[in-house]
């Protein structure tokens, strides 16, 4: 059976919510395979495959294109797709139009970053049908603003306005929250103080779920990973060994063979 919002909801006080992000069929599938629960379409994209230093530059035609490759593969893991920078805060229509577009592409819901004062917006887009998974904590798309990746919730007027934050979301509608980067503690309260699930990345074990980019925790990057990143694999080593033993065997003639 197909993974709905019931099925992610349900999940809250019966084990953690297993989810990670997915750029294209082959890794939707695999992650299908190994029955994720919930499978984003990042604008992580970005960084990730696209060689962007953030997640600034991805535009809604990327976003599209990629939510339409992992949707091809029909999935049992509920599929989330970004909102890209600048819509947030344009006006409604605009905004409506990329989420139905991300909804039409194969999304099943659409995940917006921002908190209270986007709170309006999202409740509009939940009563127009297009089912929303908040992000608080840290927001990649305020990059420019914060200079850099920080933890959230360090001080208390930080704490309670994450707080009011997660408050105003579920409120808004939103079916479950990603908290990123979020004091261990605040997490803890945000997970108790609301109904629906807290997906936690970088923000310790009292979440109802953990997230992580797929890259990263399957080793399958060049790049350095945030700190809090278990590294479950290491597809890197893996990939370059093949390409080597294929270079090898080419030079060797020992491939094709007769
Ligand atoms: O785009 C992304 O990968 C994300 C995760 C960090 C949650 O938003």
């Amino acid at each position: 059976m197909n993974t709905s919002i019931q099925t992610i909801q349900s999940l809250k006080c019966v084990r953690p919510i297993v989810a990670t992000t997915v750029y294209d069929s082959v890794m939707a599938q695999l992650a299908d395979q190994a029955c994720l629960d919930l499978l984003l379409v990042g604008d992580s994209v970005g960084t990730t495959l696209l060689g962007f230093e953030t997640t600034v530059n991805v535009t809604l035609e990327m976003m599209l294109h990629h939510t339409s490759a992992v949707a091809r593969t029909e999935t049992k893991a509920f599929i989330v797709s970004d909102l890209p920078f600048g819509y947030s805060h344009d006006d409604f229509e605009h905004i409506f139009d990329a989420c139905r577009k991300l909804i039409q592409a194969g999304a099943d819901a659409v995940k917006i970053e921002g908190g209270n004062s986007i709170a309006p917006t999202i409740k509009r887009l939940v009563d127009s049908g297009i089912p929303i998974l908040g992000h608080i904590g840290l927001l990649p798309q305020q990059i420019k603003n914060l200079g850099k990746y920080r933890k959230f919730g360090k001080t208390e007027t930080e704490a309670k306005t994450l707080i009011q934050d997660a408050h105003a979301l579920e409120d808004a509608g939103c079916f479950a929250l990603i908290g990123e980067m979020i004091e261990d503690t605040v997490a803890k309260e945000i997970s108790q103080a609301l109904e629906v699930p807290l997906i936690g990345i970088g923000s310790g074990v009292h979440c109802d779920g953990q997230i992580l980019v797929s890259n990263d925790l399957l080793g399958l990057t060049t790049k350095p990973v945030p700190s809090f990143v278990h590294k479950f694999g290491n597809l890197s080593e893996n990939v370059i060994q093949s390409f080597q033993e294929y270079k090898n065997a080419v030079i060797e003639r020992k491939y094709p063979n007769e």
